[in-house]
C-alpha cells in the first residue's frame, strides 16, 4: 500500500503529570504545581481551538485520586471549579463545548452543579469539545458501558463503544502523557486501541500550546495501519 498522505488529528487526549514534581524541583508547595498546571490546560485548551482540534480530553482527575491526601483533593477540585467558572464566559464566545466524563455522581450537589451548569451553556456550541475527565476510569466507563449494553441487547464491541462516555467524540487519534511516565493509569483504554501514542519528558506545568503543536505535526506524518499492511 501507498505511505498514506498526511492526515489532521481530530481527537487528542492527555494525561497531565508532572505536577507535582514541577513543584519540588522548585522547593514549592504542591498546589503551585497544580495552579501552574491549569494555566497549562488554558494554553492548550486555546492552542487546540486555533489548531482546529475537534476534541481535546484532559485526565483531571481519576477513580484513584482520591487516594491523595485530603487537602490536596480539596485543592484540585477548587482549581477546577474556579477554572470553569473563569473560562466559561471563553469557551462560550468562542464556541467549545465543555463535556465531563467519568462517574460524575461522586461529587458533591455544588460541584455538579457548576460542572451541569457549565456543560448546558456550551452544549450548543460546535467548535472544540473540551472533555474534561474526572473521577474517571476506563475500566470503570468500560463496566458502564457493558452494564448498558448488555441492557439493551447482545454485547459486540459496537453496543459497548455506544455506551462509553466518549461515544459523541471523533475515534481517538493521539495520546499524550507528560512528564517521562509510559503508562496508560487506567485512561481510555478502549478507545486507545489504534491511538498514536506520545510519551514526553516535559513535565505538565511547562506544557505549551507549541508542544501540543509540534505533537499534532509529528501525528500528521506516522503511518497509521489499523492493523493492516
Ligand atoms: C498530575 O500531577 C496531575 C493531576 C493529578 C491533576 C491534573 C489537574 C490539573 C492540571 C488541574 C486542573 C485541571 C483542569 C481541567 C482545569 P501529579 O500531582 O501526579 O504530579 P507528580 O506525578 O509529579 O507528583
Amino acid at each position: 500500500m501507498a505511505k498514506s498522505e498526511p492526515v489532521s488529528a481530530r481527537h487528542v487526549a492527555i494525561i497531565m503529570d508532572g505536577n507535582g514534581r514541577w513543584a519540588k524541583k522548585r522547593h514549592l508547595p504542591r498546589a503551585l504545581g497544580h495552579q501552574r498546571g491549569v494555566e497549562s490546560v488554558r494554553r492548550v485548551v486555546r492552542g487546540a481551538r486555533e489548531m482546529g482540534l475537534e476534541a481535546l480530553t484532559l485526565y483531571a482527575f481519576s477513580t484513584e485520586n482520591w487516594r491523595r491526601p485530603e487537602e490536596e483533593v480539596s485543592d484540585l477540585m477548587s482549581l477546577m471549579k474556579r477554572f470553569i467558572l473563569s473560562d466559561l464566559d471563553e469557551f462560550a464566545a468562542a464556541g467549545v463545548r465543555l463535556k465531563i466524563i467519568g462517574d460524575y455522581k461522586a461529587f458533591n450537589a455544588r460541584r455538579r452543579g457548576t460542572g451541569q451548569g457549565a456543560v448546558a451553556r456550551t452544549a450548543g456550541n460546535t467548535g472544540t469539545t473540551l472533555a474534561v475527565a474526572l473521577n474517571y476510569g476506563s475500566q470503570d466507563e468500560i463496566a458502564r458501558a457493558a452494564t448498558k449494553a448488555a441492557a439493551k441487547g447482545p454485547i459486540t464491541p459496537e453496543s459497548i463503544a455506544a455506551e462509553l462516555d466518549t461515544a459523541d467524540l471523533p475515534p481517538l487519534d493521539l495520546l499524550i502523557r507528560t512528564s517521562g511516565e509510559v503508562r496508560l493509569s487506567n485512561f481510555l483504554l478502549w478507545q486507545a486501541a489504534y491511538a498514536e501514542m506520545m510519551f514526553t519528558e516535559v513535565l505538565w506545568p511547562d506544557f505549551t500550546a507549541e508542544h501540543l503543536r509540534q505533537a499534532l505535526e509529528d501525528f500528521s506524518t506516522r503511518d497509521r495501519r489499523y492493523g493492516g499492511r
